[in-house]
């Protein structure tokens, strides 16, 4: 009997949709050579046809042939991370065409390491485009049983493969423009970088990328986002039912109370499936107690702060 992955790699080849594990969180893939393939992904997932979409590969060799220039700083930083939570955004070369990147010169590129993701891709043998498999704008998916209820019928095949171990989407170092810039915080850090490399950070209001949108990543419930000394002082005045995502333990005024681990990667794992079962407590407000401003938080606040902003 072959395997589902096969049959995974075989439904991607005829252009349809399979929705597969990666360590960060679900991607939905289409074949990235194939524009009616990916026009149907954006169709599904409810995206802006000018938002780039992130190419997955087996290995980097592969990765680089649909990069025009490859800078010795990709290689270095694809040697030390690859594979893995890491996509580089490099020059692109003729494989990557306008559908894949929104029709900008340059190609978002990543090997995972999920032993799934890589199965999937060394048989297909090529670039599978996938975002995280969630309607836009929404809480990515962390398990196959996540992607079930947000996309339903509307993919082929779903493969399992587990919780995702890291839980958020993967560190993007832009490296078409000369420099390393940061464009979306992960857990590969900054500072992890930074021994490889000069990194600046940019912080890009501009609606290039859907990672750097304000409201992303968030539940349909009103979220906000607040210091533990505020989380307190909010239940003690609040009248609607609300559910608290909070390091402390739980408080008997509140309804719905989820704890959360005091240690960054751990916090990641957990974060998009608390987000998700908050969402569907039936509370009036999400409640979130503030993680400690440190670099090692950084991913984490970035999430969460676009989850609580515009609520
Ligand atoms: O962890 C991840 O990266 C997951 C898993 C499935 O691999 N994928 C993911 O894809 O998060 P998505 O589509 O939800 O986010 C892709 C991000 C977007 O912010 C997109 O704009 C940016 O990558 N991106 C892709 N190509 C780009 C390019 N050429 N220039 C700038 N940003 C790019
Ligand atoms: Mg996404």
């Amino acid at each position: 009997m072959k395997s589902e992955v096969a049959r995974g790699a075989e439904i991607l080849k005829a252009g349809g949709l399979v929705a597969f594990p990666t360590e960060t969180v679900y991607g939905l893939g289409a074949d990235a050579s194939n524009a009616r393939a990916v026009a149907r992904l954006y169709a599904v997932k409810g995206r802006p046809a000018d938002h780039p979409v992130i190419v997955h590969f087996a290995s980097a060799e592969q990765a680089f042939a649909w990069a025009r220039e490859v800078p010795d700083a990709a290689r270095r930083l694809a040697e030390r991370f690859w594979p893995g939570p890491l996509t580089l955004i490099l020059k692109r070369s003729e494989l990557a065409q306008d559908f894949v990147t929104g029709g900008q010169d340059s190609v978002g590129l990543r090997v995972p390491s999920h032993p799934v993701a890589h199965e999937l891709l060394s048989i297909f043998g090529s670039g599978v485009a996938a975002p995280s498999a969630n309607r836009f704008g929404l809480v990515s998916p962390t398990t196959a049983a996540h992607v079930r209820e947000d996309l339903g019928a509307d993919v082929e095949l779903v493969l399992e493969g587990g919780p995702s171990e890291v839980g958020i989407e993967s560190t993007i170092v832009d490296l078409s423009g000369g420099g390393a810039v940061l464009l979306r915080p992960g857990a590969i850090t900054k500072q992890q970088i930074e021994e490889v490399m000069k990194v600046t950070e940019k912080n890009l209001a501009a609606p290039r990328h859907p990672g750097s949108l304000e409201r992303h990543y968030a539940p349909r419930t009103p979220a906000r986002l607040l210091p533990a000394h505020e989380l307190d002082r909010q239940i003690a005045v609040m009248t609607d039912r609300v559910a608290v995502l909070a390091f402390s333990r739980p408080d008997e005024r509140v309804d719905y109370w989820l704890r959360m681990p005091r240690e960054p990667a751990a916090y990641a794992r957990r974060l998009y499936a608390a987000l998700r079962e908050l969402d569907s407590a039936g509370c009036e407000a999400i409640l979130v107690e503030a993680p400690p401003d440190a670099p090692e938080w950084a991913a984490v606040r970035d999430r969460l702060r676009r989850a609580c902003s515009g609520a």
